[in-house]
């Protein structure tokens, strides 16, 4: 048993959310994104630094590979809670506990489905033997530490009765965090919202544990789905970077956090994340596992912070926020970007070639403005390079 039961349920503050990072487990699931074990270790420094509150390393007793990554992760990183995944057994979970050994602030995550079709066709045990597996699951975790988290899988998909019963059950077995998984992605916002009201009105001793959530985007709804949790009482957001996981993946860390950020009037809600490591960190892991951040994903894809439209160039330009929600250096990026293009104004050409250090007066701005509209006709993208090709040819071109 650890002694340490700082980071438990009981000191929770009711406008914390805790962010559970699961890229080194459920993020490892997205086909293609294996990672070795030093990776897991560059990545889960880079978490540290982002200030995630848990990093779930992995799944120990699913393969040897996953054991040692765990064990490395937890050698390695001191401030924030390291979770083992493991199923609802006796030998998953002391496999999990080995390998939390070196972990300052260790956690126990268990799992056991509690929908009508997982119980049958999967487990093929009846709600009674689950109820039995869960407790005596959770009971054999709290006995070797106070940090149990308990999932019970598939969660939107079950009886919300049978669901409230389970869930009562495991906090009276010593489960500090109870995760909500929407494992298929089949919620809809305002449901997972009333499940989790409803879980919080039917469950007698629920002010014990941590509500936690997990949400994968098969119709992408996952950030939505976490977001009406949380403003349902949910506190804990269960989330990969870049959103990787499996089949369509799981919520992305950097929407949910700025939706908390950017909207804590809505939400008054706040979180340890240090958000100019967002940026970073989604790099770091893009980097790693060899892929592209998509140009149009929100918060870190390449176009976020990027406007090429000249009305929305010449607002910002004047006011940013006439256009931008948020400023790119809140995430780690050093700037918004004007994409020059067809549609951008003078505001935005003059602005850049005062960029590449040019003075041009107001003529010769509209040769260059103009010049660079015919080529954005034949050229997707205008970059700087064109733009001091343009001023040198047509401004100071010496006659032949
Ligand atoms: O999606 C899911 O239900 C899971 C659990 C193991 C938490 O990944
Ligand atoms: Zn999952």
């Amino acid at each position: 048993m650890t002694n340490d039961d700082s980071f438990v349920s009981s000191g929770h503050q009711p406008d914390r959310v805790y962010i559970f990072d699961t890229t080194l487990r459920d993020g490892e699931q997205s086909p293609g994104a294996t990672m070795t074990l030093q990776e897991k270790v560059r990545l889960a420094r880079q978490l540290e630094l982002l200030g995630v509150d848990i990093i779930e390393a992995g799944f120990p007793a699913a393969s040897p590979g996953d054991f040692e990554a765990v064990r490395a992760v937890s050698a390695t990183v001191r401030n924030c809670q390291i979770a083992g995944l493991c199923r609802c057994v006796a030998a998953d979970i002391d496999r999990a506990w080995e390998a939390l050994a070196d972990a300052a602030h260790p956690r126990i995550h268990v799992f056991l489905a509690t929908s009508p079709i997982h119980m049958e066709h999967k487990l093929r045990k009846t709600p009674e033997q689950v109820l039995e597996m869960a407790v005596a699951g959770v009971r054999h975790a709290a006995s070797l530490t106070k940090n149990v988290e308990f999932s019970a899988e598939d969660a939107s998909r079950s009886e919300p009765a049978f669901l409230a019963k389970v869930v009562e059950a495991v906090i009276d077995a010593g489960a500090t965090t109870v995760n909500i998984p929407d494992t298929v992605g089949y919620s809809q916002p305002a449901e997972y919202g009333a499940l989790i009201r409803y879980l919080r009105e039917h469950v007698s001793n629920i002010a014990k544990a941590v509500i936690s959530v997990h949400c994968h985007d098969d119709l992408g709804l996952a950030v939505a789905n976490s977001l009406a949790a949380v403003e349902a009482g949910a506190r804990q957001i269960e989330c990969t970077i870049n959103g990787i996981g499996e089949r369509a993946g799981n919520t992305a860390m950097d929407e949910v956090v700025m939706n908390l950020n950017v909207r804590r009037d809505h939400y008054h809600c706040t979180c340890g994340i240090v958000t100019e490591q967002i940026f970073p960190t989604a790099r770091t892991l893009s980097h790693i596992i060899g892929m592209p951040i998509p140009a149009n994903k929100a918060i870190v894809g390449a176009n976020a912070f990027a406007h090429e439209s000249g009305i929305h160039q010449d607002g910002v330009l004047k006011c940013r926020e006439t256009y931008e929600i948020m400023d790119a250096a809140t995430i780690g990026k050093t700037g918004n970007d004007m994409v020059l293009g067809k549609h951008s104004g003078r505001h935005a050409i003059k602005a850049k070639v005062e960029e590449l250090g040019y003075k041009l007066t107001d003529d010769q701005i509209t040769v260059v403005s103009d010049a660079v509209k015919k080529l954005a006709d034949i050229k997707k993208e205008i970059f700087a390079e064109d733009v001091e090709a343009i001023i040198l040819e047509e401004i100071f071109r010496m006659p032949d």
